[in-house]
């Protein structure tokens, strides 16, 4: 309806859309529940999944973060061998394939050329392929064999949100029927997860004036800045440090901790922000290790933990979430933190320079 796609009060598209995305989380869950309350997948979709003996995502920029995510979902709760795939850069280095590949494109808009240029391949070499795109009659999702739609609205910004958490909530659903259809014991009721999730990302959203702070704080006149995390943290801090190059034009980069060591840290100079997520217990020593070896070389550091782990000195604290589906929260913090960096510095937060919101040629 006309109020998807007008700002009313908000100043951006982009802090409305943050701001929905607990709203899509509601209305994902809805979409995908059957009668009984249980998460259902349409069955064409499913028996493609099932039949897959190894999954190719394929996706450019937010949706392939997302698709890194997802490669965790499927990996560990339906157990299917995943691989994520820069799209533009699949069809030069198309990596050998399974016997019976399906292939996962995961794009908002369902437009994109780079990876609609691999679906054609996909089509000539005869694979399945499944769309997943917030667009329902998209060029991608028309040419695939399959879609899933991502229920998350019209999004206006170019700097994409509420279509990442999106992206992996459905990726989540999809992976969790999976699982349960092949037997898998499922150790979480995912409904109820999501659900704390919607809840969590309230909080966040509710708390914007913590993140202005912060983006004051760390970002007002640097030329660059660091986001480091591990495991599932480390998916987040990439697209966490694309959304912020793409709307306040620092120049920002997404590490994993353990490899600060092998080179980034030598770019450390005193100073510099340097952003760490913590929200993975079992990495949680480690990177609070690379958090202090980059403060001893005079980095200004800033620590976004999980509730349950956090400590001392850390500049926020997120509301608990199952660990699995961390990222959808952690990212929260980040996209509102690249808003208000992009705001304070004068740029133009919903259209940046040199970008389109989907990009239809290679
Ligand atoms: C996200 O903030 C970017 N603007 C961009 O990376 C985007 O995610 C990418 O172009 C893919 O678009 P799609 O999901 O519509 O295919």
């Amino acid at each position: 309806d006309a109020s998807d796609i007008e700002k009313g009060t908000y100043p951006h598209y982009m802090l409305k859309e943050i701001d929905e995305q607990p709203l899509v989380m509601r209305k994902i869950i809805q979409a995908y529940q059957n009668e009984m309350g249980d998460l259902t997948i349409d069955h064409g979709v499913l028996n493609a999944v099932l039949a897959a003996d190894r999954i190719y995502i394929v996706a450019c920029g937010t949706s392939y973060h997302a698709g890194l995510v997802g490669k965790e979902f499927l990996e560990k709760t339906a157990k299917i061998p995943t691989e994520v795939h820069v799209a533009s850069e699949f069809v030069y280095n198309m990596p050998l394939l399974s016997e019976n590949p399906l292939f996962i494109f995961i794009s908002q808009s369902g437009e994109t050329a780079d990876s609609r240029a691999v679906l054609v391949r996909v089509k000539e070499l005869g694979h399945p392929a499944l769309t997943l795109t917030n667009v329902a009659g998209s060029t991608l999702s028309r040419e695939a064999n399959h879609t899933l739609l991502l229920h998350a609205g019209p999004e206006i910004a170019v700097a994409s949100t509420k279509a990442y958490t999106a992206q992996i909530a459905v990726l989540s659903i999809l992976s969790e029927v999976a699982g349960k259809v092949k037997g898998f014991d499922m150790e979480f009721d995912l409904v109820q997860e999501l659900g704390i999730v919607a809840t969590a990302m309230e909080a966040l959203t509710d708390d914007k004036e913590a993140f202005e702070q912060i983006a004051r704080d760390f970002l007002s006149t640097t030329r660059n800045a660091f986001f480091i995390g591990r495991s599932l943290d480390y998916h987040v801090v990439q697209e966490a440090a694309l959304k912020l190059k793409e709307i306040s034009y620092i120049q920002a980069e997404g590490f994993a901790g353990g490899e600060l060591k092998h080179g980034t840290i030598a770019l450390i100079e005193d100073g510099t922000p340097v952003l760490a997520l913590a929200t993975q217990e079992n990495v949680n020593l480690s990177i609070r290790g690379n958090v202090k070896e980059v403060a001893a070389r005079g980095a200004h550091t800033c620590t976004i933990a999980m509730k349950g782990l956090e400590e001392e000195g850390d500049s926020y604290v997120i509301p608990h979430v199952h660990e699995l589906l961390s990222p959808l929260v952690s990212v929260v913090p980040t996209q509102l933190i690249s808003y208000y960096a992009s705001l304070h510095r004068g740029c133009d937060v919903d259209k940046p320079r040199n970008l389109a919101k989907s990009v239809t040629v290679e």
